[in-house]
């Protein structure tokens, strides 16, 4: 099947860190289907051969195994073109699409990793030039949008434009093994979906902790926050995939009907829940790895005094029959004590203890990072033929070991599905919408709160586990999160 592939921002550091990377990883797998091409559109003007002495020169960041040799990346060089584009003049995106019509792909995927305020715009010019044939899709980036509105605003003129089938949003969480082992967990056996409900399940807890800063992202981030960085997408779809219902097919609709009745289920907040539910914090200085490192306001870009959170900690609910009163703990921070991603399903207690010692419930963890694995953890009785009580044990799966060769990345697994025309793993757009409206009270409680002169979020040393009202925010239920049990 052949194809183009189009870079919109195609000088950016996501081209160069992520992309290129990615899809250069599914050019040495054999995977990127043969007949294809690669062109980075940006403002500056150089040759083919400019822009691939640029690629190979930024590979020297890329993490070492998944760095080319002289001759794998002069193979990959061949794909790869460059033009220059001025997003807002109507008569290059006419140049764009001679360029691809002279060739006549079977497929052509125009990848926007620009800024998110230029999304509209592109998709205007795009439609205007005719680019908006069916067999043309469009990728876009996250952050889609800042607010319900601005997503919105973007979906309305992506939908006026494209039709939703040739919409790929992207939430990379939904490319990593570990969340499609998720579902191949629950819908691809039996063992576990009988349990996977409020009768069986006391809490589940999702946490994404990162042990990096915000490096040189500051003025960006400054106007993010981990809220809308991390839960309103990445926290989110995790959720849904833990909460969904079996949908009846595994077509890339029937699975995302399911996920956004999660979302409308959710339990909506009020400013009371706000300020009950969810703790947002900020780090200060402090070690992470043995190494000190700067609190937040320190950081480059960012400004003194700023308000915005690198911590959240939220206890939400799904209220449907599965899970009524079953409490959903979503977590994620900077600079925490490890970079370490997990869910974490914890079953109830036996109803009638009759060995000796604490008991200990049982709980599925399910790693995406660093590892990609599951561990369940049981009780066993030793046989030491001295003692009754029972002790821990974990039956561990590493899917890395299990299956090495064929472990894929996630934005080489999203390119490959962007270019195959596979929608499962991206996000529709009511679904997003839906994830935004979710969190707005939460955002509009803050901004009330910090333009009433309050505190704003609360100080959390680097290299810890966040402020300690996250951890009281779960020993409230008589729970803890994983790392203290
Ligand atoms: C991105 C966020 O979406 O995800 C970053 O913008 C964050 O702030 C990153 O660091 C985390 O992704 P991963 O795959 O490294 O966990």
């Amino acid at each position: 099947m052949s194809f183009d592939l189009v870079f919109f921002g195609g000088t950016g550091d996501l081209t160069w860190r992520k992309l290129m990377p990615a899809l250069f990883q599914a050019f040495r797998h054999g995977k990127l289907p043969a007949g294809g091409r690669i062109l980075a559109v940006a403002r500056d003007e150089r040759s083919d051969d400019a822009y691939r002495a640029f690629i190979k020169e930024r590979f020297s960041e890329v993490e070492s195994s998944k760095r080319p040799t002289d001759d794998e990346f002069d193979r990959f060089a061949e794909l790869l073109h460059y033009r220059r584009m001025d997003l807002s003049h109507p008569e290059d995106y006419t140049g764009l699409k001679q360029w691809i019509d002279e060739r006549g792909a079977d497929t052509a995927v125009l990848y926007l990793a620009t800024s998110p305020h230029l999304f509209p715009v592109i998709c205007e010019q795009l439609g205007a030039a005719g680019l908006n044939a069916p067999h043309i899709r469009v990728v876009l980036e996250k952050p889609l949008g800042h607010d319900l509105k601005s997503a919105q605003e973007i979906n309305r003129v992506v939908r006026s434009v494209f039709r939703e089938e040739q919409a790929f949003r992207i939430d990379h969480y939904l490319g990593k093994p570990s969340v499609q082992n998720l579902m191949a967990l629950r819908f691809g056996n039996a063992l576990f979906e009988p349990l996977w409900r409020r009768e069986s399940i006391a809490n589940i807890q999702i946490t994404l902790a990162e042990s990096l800063g915000v490096g040189t992202r500051g003025d960006f981030y400054d106007r993010t926050g981990a809220l809308r960085d991390m839960v309103q997408n990445h926290a989110l779809q995790l959720l849904t995939m833990i909460a969904m219902e079996p949908p009846s097919t595994s077509d890339a609709d029937a699975i995302r009907d399911e996920k956004l009745k999660v979302l409308k289920s959710l339990k909506p907040f009020t400013p009371e829940s706000v300020a009950r539910d969810v703790i947002r914090g900020q780090y200060r200085a402090g070690n992470v790895g043995g190494q000190a490192v700067p609190g937040y306001q320190q950081e480059v870009k960012v400004p003194e005094g700023s308000h915005c959170e690198t911590f959240v900690a939220l206890r939400t609910e799904v209220q449907n029959w599965r899970w009524a009163g079953v409490p959903f703990y979503l977590r994620t921070g900077k600079r925490l004590a490890a970079r370490d991603s997990q869910i974490v399903v914890n079953f109830r207690q036996v109803p009638h203890p009759i060995f000796p010692g604490s008991q200990r419930a049982n709980k599925l963890v399910i790693k995406l990072q660093p590892e990609d694995g599951l561990e369940l953890h049981l009780l066993a009785a030793k046989g030491s033929g001295t003692s009754d009580s029972l002790a821990p044990v974990s039956l561990d799966l590493d899917f890395d070991k299990a299956f090495a060769a064929e472990r894929v990345g996630a934005y080489e697994r999203l390119l490959l599905d962007a270019i195959a025309g596979r929608l499962n793993l991206f996000v529709r757009s009511d679904e997003q919408e839906q994830a935004w409206r979710w969190v707005e009270p939460v955002l509009d409680a803050w901004s009330r709160e910090s333009s009433g002169g309050g505190e704003g979020p609360r100080g959390y040393a680097a290299g810890s586990w966040g402020p300690a009202a996250a951890s009281a925010l779960v020993a409230r239920d008589g729970f803890a999160w994983s790392e203290e049990q």
